[in-house]
């Protein structure tokens, strides 16, 4: 979603703005601009589209300035357009912001200034914010910091912002409400601000993540102060980024995507290194050895996520439900937080997501705690808000995700909920020690089995190349591969546009069968396993009507093969394990089949990285 960027110090702000918009493209934006403060006056160009037709249209004109701030938009109120892009200027021109997330009441504090004399450009929420500053620091006659904590304590829902005013090219002025805003300090009083680390991590490793309700004034001659709404003083806490510059890299790939694919092996390791001893035959989860009696006492977990995240949260299911003996409801957090749900003090609440923003996530989360729910998140962003806003948790250590489509962090949440399933069936003392050995030996060799089906690779291009031109397909699988069909329906609708469902296999006949022609490919995840003879005649059931069958099989199958029009082979694991192996191929498959549609991978249309708007 929206990206902010911004820097004052020495330097040129111009090429640190752009360079900073670009590493925040992956975001997801429609509009792009920046303003810099020159001469006692905005240098402010915006425009509608990428970062690069914001530089194409910019051109020659004068950019300098040492203070300047930038932003990518993804339109909610109004169109993606040229006057609707950030920043936005006051109504006297004299103050310029930038702003992520949704001012809720902006429409009767648009109609206040419209009577107070203002008048407005855009449709956004953003233009209406910045004039509401200017009218308080008119009224009061309080300095830009004042003003901005005044306005924001009128102010209802979710903002990042930051503001200049163009008589003082010393300071900038920043704050939060549920929307992130990480500060990098430089040396001499030299800032940077983003919206995540991504445009900071070349400059500085000293962050300080800017919390809720606390406004930042950065300047170059008194430093950084941060108050709260309220006016308290707070002291910044500033602490080292691990983010490596590597990681925020294509490394040599097309795209990140396809980089992020490769990293499997690696992302998965590091997510459950540390955690499980072989040789001592346990698992380490602090989130659960230190609120045992929580987990212990748990008649329920309530999953909670959006998307990506909710399809791992249906794998955890299938694993809490096997292995933990514990019933599991999984829930789309945007429905959940408006059904009224029962949650019980006795409820554990699992918490997914990569970003740790999802808006939604986060209200569905802050309603089972007020309920006395315990909440625990599994996160891949560092120190994001979800992963600040539950009891407990465990990071998935996957490394900055920037392709818009999920991959590495959906195999990293997996594991770890693989992890957390099994570190609390053992603590429930409900897992024996010898399964629990042998499912630990194979989570272990996940990683290296990957690597095997990543070999693969070209034999799946061919097969996108058979499929690239359908307008519909089918994604079939029962027990732990259900919720691998619909990760796969989703990878391939979302970034090459071609219709996609995922079903249970078994649920084919109720419905979706009627679809199935000669034009239609089915992606059936058959390997060996539990329901591998029902799939198997769910497969007949589809080449009877002529759909062609693409199955991902284990390694030397030999019934399928002489059903199916393609097969690609897996190594052989345990049923649980199936889905962090079984969802490569079909995350190549998408890749393929969205570039050779000349779709754009890591950039989808109309989608955001991190959906901090409900
Ligand atoms: C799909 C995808 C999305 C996210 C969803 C939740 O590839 O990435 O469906 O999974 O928007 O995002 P997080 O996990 O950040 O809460």
């Amino acid at each position: 979603m929206c990206g902010i960027v911004g820097y004052l110090g020495d330097r040129q702000a111009y090429d640190i703005l752009i360079k900073g918009l670009k590493r925040l493209e992956y975001r997801g934006y429609d509009s792009a601009g920046v303003a810099m403060i020159d001469e006692g006056d905005f240098r402010l160009f915006k425009c509608k589209g990428k970062v690069s037709d914001l530089e194409d249209s910019i051109g020659s004109n004068i950019k300098t300035g040492n203070v300047g701030i930038g932003h990518t938009r993804w339109a909610t109120h109004g169109p993606p357009n040229d006057v609707n892009a950030h920043p936005h200027l006051s109504n006297d021109g004299s103050l310029v912001l930038i702003h992520n997330g949704i001012i809720e009441n902006y429409a009767s504090l648009k109609a206040e200034l419209i009577n107070r004399g203002h008048t407005f450009k855009s449709d956004t929420d953003t233009e209406v914010l910045v004039h509401f500053i200017e009218d308080i620091r008119d009224k009061t006659g309080a300095n830009l910091f004042d003003s901005v904590r005044i306005a924001l304590s009128e102010v209802i829902g979710a903002y990042a912002i930051v503001i200049l005013d163009k008589s003082n090219p010393n300071q900038m002025i920043a704050a939060r409400k549920s929307s992130p805003l990480v500060i990098g300090v430089g040396k001499d009083n030299e800032f940077f601000i983003a919206s995540d680390a991504t445009p900071i991590i070349e400059y500085t490793r000293n962050v300080v993540y800017l919390e809720d309700e606390e406004i930042a004034r950065l300047d170059r001659t008194d430093g950084l102060k941060i108050v709260t709404i309220s006016n308290q003083h707070k002291d910044p806490y500033v602490q080292e980024l691990e983010m490596k510059l590597e990681a925020i890299e294509k490394g040599g790939y097309d795209s990140f995507m396809l980089k992020e694919i490769h990293e499997q092996p690696r992302s998965i390791n590091d997510s459950i290194r540390g955690r499980m001893s072989l040789a001592t035959g346990a698992v380490r989860m602090s989130g659960v050895d230190e609120h045992e009696d929580r987990w212990n006492k748990a008649t329920r977990i309530l999953i909670v996520a959006c998307g990506t995240s909710w399809h791992a949260g249906l794998v955890a299911e299938y694993l809490f439900e096997e292995f933990a003996r514990i019933p599991v409801e999984v829930e789309y957090a945007s429905e959940f937080r408006y059904r009224n749900p029962v949650i019980y003090p006795t409820d554990v609440v699992i918490a997914i997501s990569q970003s740790g923003e999802t808006a939604d996530t986060l209200a569905a989360i802050e309603m089972a705690k007020d309920k006395g729910a315990f909440i625990f998140g599994v996160c891949n962003v560092v120190g994001s808000s979800i992963a600040r806003a539950t009891h407990s948790g465990a990071y998935t250590h996957a490394g900055p995700e920037i392709g818009v489509a999920s991959t590495k962090a959906f195999t990293a949440q997996v594991s770890v909920l693989y992890l957390l399933a099994l570190s609390v069936a053992m603590h429930r003392g409900v897992m024996k020690q010898d399964r629990l050995n042998r499912l630990m030996a194979e989570l272990n060799s996940v990683p290296e089995k990957i690597a095997e089906v990543l070999k693969t690779n070209e034999d799946v291009k061919k097969i996108a190349a058979i499929y690239k031109d359908s307008t519909n397909a089918l994604y079939l699988g029962r027990g732990y591969s259900f919720p691998v069909a619909l990760e796969g329906a989703l990878k391939l609708k979302e970034i090459s546009y071609i219709h996609a469902e995922g079903y249970p296999a078994a649920e084919m006949k109720h419905g979706p069968i009627a679809l199935i022609d000669e034009n239609m490919p089915v992606f059936v995840i058959a390997t060996q396993g539990a329901s591998y003879e029902k799939v198997v005649s769910n497969i007949q059931e589809v080449k009877a009507r002529k759909g062609n069958i693409i199955a991902i099989v284990t390694e030397g199958d030999k019934v399928v093969k002489d059903l199916a029009d393609h097969v690609i082979e897996i190594p052989k694991s345990d049923d649980s394990l199936v889905p962090l192996i079984s969802v490569i191929p079909l995350q190549l498959l998408s890749y393929h089949v969205a570039v050779m549609r000349g779709c754009n991978v890591d950039q989808p249309r109309n989608l955001a990285k991190s959906v901090t708007v409900e």
